[in-house]
């Protein structure tokens, strides 16, 4: 099989755009996109997702395409699709599938089609190599091959990026193994890890958001426990922490399309096998569950400090599904907002990262800037972002009207300034 490999990247998202600039620097890389806007964006060198600078995308060689002709020209397909899953949590294919005739329709003799999409054990062979033949007319495994590589960046972070985190590759065989570890060992300089199938590395990927989503369901779970004993769980974790054993887990929203979703496709995986998670799914629902809470505490707490609740105004810091990223995407934090709603309380939303308009598409949040947010009963800081945490009292204060109530989800501000200051104060 042919060694050198022109790449492709299908799917110009938050993992496939870092993809296609780490092989766009190194040599001329076709970049495919079903969004003629996102093509149009990444042309003039912007990228809304944040996490590729103009000067990078400047400094690569990028074809950026939605056309097959110009995938035809690549030999090696990198899928980076989106994964979602349905209403009810079921794994939806569709857009891999899609991709995957995409690619069919442009696959030679030879080609190697590496999927980075998050699936469950099994999903590449079983599910996207059927499509593949079936376009293409070829024949896996004597025309083309197929491998599996997670993807593990995590968007908003500059320091853990696709090149410096070691990847996980497989193959179908021992030599497209070798073909792929070797393609991405050119780009990724922290190195690959030769797992020993396809299955394997797709558990690989599932389990380590698994293993994610369950501590901070137990973290969450305590935080509910210690809430109703009345301590603070920042303390009790500060104090268990101690322990040179103890995982640094914290408690929070399980939102974005990635801890909260994947573990649903290694459930889902399961259950078609005829077993039933209960261990994974318990954790699930907590997570899903502590954007209720956290509002009905704020309600409590506006209660106890004196305000009547139809009628008052809370508002809410951050609408991201995590800190210092605008990605939007199943954000926990509607949740919140959702739920205070139906107390009959007006919600005004802030948030520095967002786009205003997609907000108002996917939510039905109408974003406030700064200097529009009126004195509110209560203050939830529900998303970290690195602006919000140098925020000192001068900056809470006019945000908030008499008997102010602030809720610090993540515990970013200094409790003790405020509550001195007589502003109630509840956290996680
Ligand atoms: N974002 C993360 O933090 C992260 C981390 C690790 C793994 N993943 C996984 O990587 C995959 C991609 O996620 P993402 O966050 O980059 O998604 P994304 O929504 O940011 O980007 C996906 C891109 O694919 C394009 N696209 C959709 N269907 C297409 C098709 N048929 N052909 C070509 N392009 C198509 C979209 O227009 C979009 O630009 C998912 O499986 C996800 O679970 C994501």
């Amino acid at each position: 099989m042919n060694t050198s490999r022109k790449i492709s990247v299908v799917g110009l998202g938050y993992v496939g755009l870092p993809v296609a600039v780490a092989f766009g620097k190194a040599g001329k890389t076709i970049g495919y996109d079903i969004n003629q806007i996102r093509i149009e964006e990444l042309r003039h060198g912007y990228d809304h997702t944040g996490e590729v600078t103009a000067e990078e995308l400047i400094a690569t060689d990028i074809v950026y395409t939605n056309s097959v002709e110009d995938l035809k020209r690549a030999n090696f397909h990198i899928v980076a699709v989106p994964t979602p899953v349905n209403d009810s949590n079921q794994p939806d294919l569709t857009l891999l599938l899609r991709a995957s005739e995409i690619v069919g329709k442009a696959l030679k003799a030879g080609d190697i089609v590496v999927y980075e999409s998050t699936v469950y054990p099994g999903a590449t062979e079983e599910d996207c190599v059927p499509v593949l033949e079936k376009v293409s007319g070829l024949t896996c495994g004597r025309d083309f091959r197929v491998g599996y590589s997670p993807e593990r960046i995590n968007p908003g972070d500059k320091e853990h990026t696709f090149c410096r985190i070691k990847k996980v590759v497989a193959g179908q065989d021992t030599e497209s193994l070798e073909i792929i570890a070797k393609t991405y060992e050119t780009v990724v300089t922290a190195g690959v890890h030769r797992a020993p199938s396809i299955m394997v590395a797709e558990a690989a990927k599932v389990i380590e958001n698994t293993q994610r989503d369950l501590n901070i369901a137990l973290m969450n779970e305590l935080a509910l426990i210690f809430d109703k004993l009345a301590i603070d769980t920042s303390a009790v974790l500060q104090a268990a922490g101690s322990k040179w054993n103890f995982l640094p887990f914290k408690p929070g929203l399980v939102g974005g399309h990635c801890i909260g979703v994947d573990p649903y496709y290694l459930t889902h995986k399961a259950e078609k096998i005829g077993y039933i998670p209960q261990v994974i799914l318990a954790g699930r629902r907590i997570n899903d569950g502590m954007g209720k809470y956290i509002a009905q505490r704020t309600v409590k707490e506006m209660i106890h400090a004196g305000h009547y609740i139809a009628g008052s105004t809370v508002t809410v810091l951050g609408l991201t599904f995590k800190e210092n990223c605008p990605d939007l995407r199943n954000s926990k934090v509607i949740d919140i907002i959702r739920e205070l709603k139906e107390y009959g309380i007006k919600v005004q939303v802030h948030d520095p990262l967002a786009d205003t308009d997609e907000a108002s598409r996917e939510y039905g949040v109408s974003l406030s800037a700064l200097e529009e947010l009126k004195p509110a009963a209560a203050l939830i800081s529900a998303v970290a972002h690195e602006s919000y945490r140098h925020w000192s009292l001068d900056k809470l204060s006019p945000l908030l009207a008499d008997k102010p109530v602030l809720i610090d989800v993540k515990g970013i501000f200094d409790h003790c300034v405020l509550q001195d200051s007589g502003i109630r104060v509840w956290r996680l």
